[in-house]
C-alpha cells in the first residue's frame, strides 16, 4: 500500500492508479483508529472500483472547542497494517498544514439536514465534515465514496452536498457493524471503562425495542420516552436526543407510515455515543 502525505504526490499516484481513465477509484474517508466497521467500508469499496484509496485525517474543523480532538486515538502503525491486509491500494494521510494552509477561509455549510440531532448538540460539526469531505473529494477525485450508516446524519449531509454541488461521485452507505452485544463499533468505544462498556449495550437495545414498538403501530412518543428511561437507568447522562426521523430527509416524523430512522446520542461517563436503527414502514 502506498502511503502519501502531500497533495502533489497524491495527484500523481491517483492518476497512475486511474491508468488513463481505465480504472475506477473508490475512496473510504476515515479519521483512523480503524476497526472492523471501517474495514467493512474498504471491503464494500472494493466491490465498486478497481482501486481503493483510504484517507486518515483527524479533522480539527469538525471538533468543538470542548471536544476530544487532542484525545482522539491516533494509531497509524496499526491502521496501516489493517488497511494493507484488507487490500487497500493507497493511504492518503496529510498533515493539518497540508489540508488547511495559512489563510484557509472556506466553509461548506449544508443547511436544513445539518440542523438538529448531532448538529444541534455539536454546533459547527457538520460544516467541518462537509468542508473536509468536499476537499477529500477534490483531492482524490474518486468515482465512488463509501461511508458508514452509523453516522447516519453525516451520510445524509454528504448525499445532500454531493447533489447540491454536482460532485460526480456515487455515495454508498454501509450498515453499522456491531459487537456481539449489539454496541455499534466506534473508535470512541476505546474511551469506555469496562463498567461503561458493559452498560453501553443499553443503547442499541433501547433503540431496537423502541423501533419494534413503533413498527407494530405503537405510539412513537411513548416508545421514545421508554427508550430514554432505559438509557437513564443504564447510566447514560445526559441523553442528547432520541428522535424518529424520515429515513431520507431526516425531517421529524411521528410514525412509521414511511421508512423512518430512530436516532440517538447520549453520554456515558465522558464518552458520547451515537447510534441509529431502521424503522420499517408499516
Ligand atoms: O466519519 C468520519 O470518520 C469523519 O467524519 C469523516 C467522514 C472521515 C470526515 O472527517
Amino acid at each position: 500500500m502506498q502511503i502519501i502525505r502531500e497533495l502533489a504526490l497524491l495527484r500523481e499516484a491517483v492518476s497512475n492508479l486511474r491508468n488513463g481513465g481505465r480504472r475506477r477509484i473508490a475512496l473510504v474517508p476515515t479519521m483512523g483508529a480503524l476497526h472492523e466497521g471501517h474495514l467493512a467500508l474498504v471491503d464494500e469499496a472494493r466491490t465498486h472500483a478497481d482501486h481503493v484509496v483510504a484517507s486518515i485525517f483527524v479533522n480539527p474543523k469538525q471538533f468543538g472547542a470542548n471536544e476530544d480532538l487532542e484525545l482522539y486515538p491516533r494509531r497509524e502503525g496499526t491502521d496501516v497494517k489493517l488497511l494493507t491486509d484488507r487490500g487497500c491500494d493507497l493511504l492518503w494521510t496529510p498533515s493539518v498544514e497540508e489540508v488547511y494552509p495559512d489563510g484557509f477561509a472556506t466553509t461548506i455549510s449544508v443547511s436544513g439536514i445539518s440542523e438538529g440531532l448531532c448538529g444541534g448538540a455539536r454546533p459547527g460539526h457538520f460544516d467541518g465534515v462537509a468542508t473536509i469531505v468536499a476537499k477529500l473529494f477534490n483531492q482524490v477525485q474518486p468515482d465512488v465514496a463509501v461511508f458508514g450508516e452509523k453516522d447516519y446524519q453525516q451520510l445524509a449531509v454528504i448525499r445532500r452536498m454531493v447533489r447540491d454541488l454536482n460532485f460526480d461521485i456515487d455515495i454508498i452507505g454501509v450498515p453499522t457493524q456491531r459487537d456481539m452485544d449489539g454496541l455499534a463499533l466506534s473508535s470512541r468505544n476505546a474511551y469506555l471503562t469496562d463498567e461503561e462498556r458493559k452498560a453501553a449495550h443499553a443503547l442499541p437495545r433501547a433503540l431496537g425495542q423502541a423501533a419494534a414498538r413503533i413498527e407494530k403501530g405503537g405510539d412513537a412518543a411513548k416508545a421514545i420516552e421508554k427508550a430514554k428511561a432505559s438509557l437513564a437507568a443504564a447510566g447514560f447522562d445526559p441523553i442528547d436526543y432520541v428522535e424518529l426521523r424520515d429515513a431520507a430527509t431526516l425531517q421529524p416524523v411521528s410514525n412509521a407510515k414511511q421508512p423512518a430512522r430512530l436516532l440517538a446520542a447520549a453520554r456515558i461517563g465522558r464518552t458520547r455515543l451515537i447510534d441509529n436503527i431502521e424503522v420499517k414502514a408499516k
